[in-house]
């Protein structure tokens, strides 16, 4: 399709995030709801509280997407040095397929190439095939298969090893593990996990694993989290949920090729829910031990 002529991007302002919180509603519960799943944003200030909290992380690279005077959708880059993050992008339903997801996504790539972003990633629902299809238009290449369940939480678990929690003396040593496992630097993302959430380590000198949750309405959502080995990965899951109330509903991404940490989580009773799509457009090499990316901040 040819782009709107109407259509153009520009950089969000404050009076933009109204629209940009109806629009991000409107947007994943008609995108679910076509696809015969109950709503998934609830609450129309989940799109506002993320729109927020990136423009104190990004300012300069959150975006709408305006056709006439309207603003019909909004997307947003997370550039951490050489790699960054793309997401969420969303555009109205009774805009949708007239060229501007596509409009969108190319000035958020020729943003990212401008800073010398040498891969740029980003998450999507695996059964939508509308994102599946622009993002690779655009260059982005799916590299990993995530899947996207919950459990419930258990006080009764062991933990083989102590686990921390972090703080901001922390920061420089959780950074550095998680570039040698994922090859994302993003320390302004683990600062914003040690105000808003919690992180738990591993080790003491010498920090071997990391993993952080954000517990909201009796929600558990664990990650990013990074280790070397599944031992510890485990053991971090563990601690980051036995202190929760019981039957706490747990939510993560575990990559499909972490076979052995999908299996154990089979045991501890991971439900899947569906499944995810990790898409890089430039380099990306395998992670370097066990990963749980999330879809919040969107950088890594
Ligand atoms: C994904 C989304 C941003 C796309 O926005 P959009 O403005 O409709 O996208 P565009 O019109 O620019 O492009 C969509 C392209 O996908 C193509 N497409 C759609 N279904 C397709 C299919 N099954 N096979 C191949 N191409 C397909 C369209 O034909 C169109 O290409 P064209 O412009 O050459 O015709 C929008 O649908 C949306 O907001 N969805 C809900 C939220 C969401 O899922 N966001 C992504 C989160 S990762």
């Amino acid at each position: 399709m040819a782009y709107d002529s109407e259509a153009h991007v520009r950089p969000m302002q404050g009076g933009d995030l109204p629209h940009v919180a109806t629009i991000f509603r409107r947007a994943f519960n008609e995108m679910y709801r076509r696809r015969g799943f109950g709503p998934v944003v609830a609450d129309q200030a989940v799109g506002a509280v993320i729109a927020e909290t990136y423009r104190s992380l990004d300012p300069d690279h959150c975006l709408v997407v305006v056709r006439g005077d309207r603003v019909v959708g909004s997307g947003f880059l997370h550039i951490r040095g050489e790699t960054a993050g793309a997401g969420p992008i969303t555009i109205d339903p009774s805009h949708q397929s007239a060229g501007c997801g596509l409009l969108l996504m190319r000035e958020i790539c020729a943003r990212a190439d401008q800073a010398g972003v040498r891969s740029l990633r980003l998450i999507q629902d695996a059964f939508n095939e509308v994102s599946f299809c622009l993002y690779g238009r655009v260059g982005f290449v799916a590299r990993e298969t995530l899947v996207r369940g919950s459990f419930r939480s258990r006080p009764d678990v062991g933990v083989r090893r102590a686990t921390r929690r972090a703080t901001k003396a922390d920061l420089s040593s959780i950074v550095a593990l998680e570039r040698e496992v994922v090859g994302v630097d993003r320390p302004k993302d683990h600062e914003l996990f040690l105000r808003m959430g919690e992180t738990l380590l591993t080790g003491d000198e010498q920090v071997d694993g990391s993993l952080s949750r954000l517990v909201r309405g009796g929600v558990a959502v664990l990650g990013p989290a990074v280790s070397r080995d599944l031992d510890t990965m485990l053991d971090l899951i563990q601690a980051a949920t036995r202190d929760l109330p019981t039957q706490t509903d747990t939510r993560l991404l575990v990559p499909a090729t972490h076979h052995d940490l999908l299996t154990a989580m089979y045991e501890a009773g991971f439900e899947v829910h569906s499944l995810c799509t990790y898409m890089v457009r430039g380099d990306f090499e395998p992670f370097r031990g066990y990963y749980v990316p999330t879809l919040f901040p969107e950088s890594g």
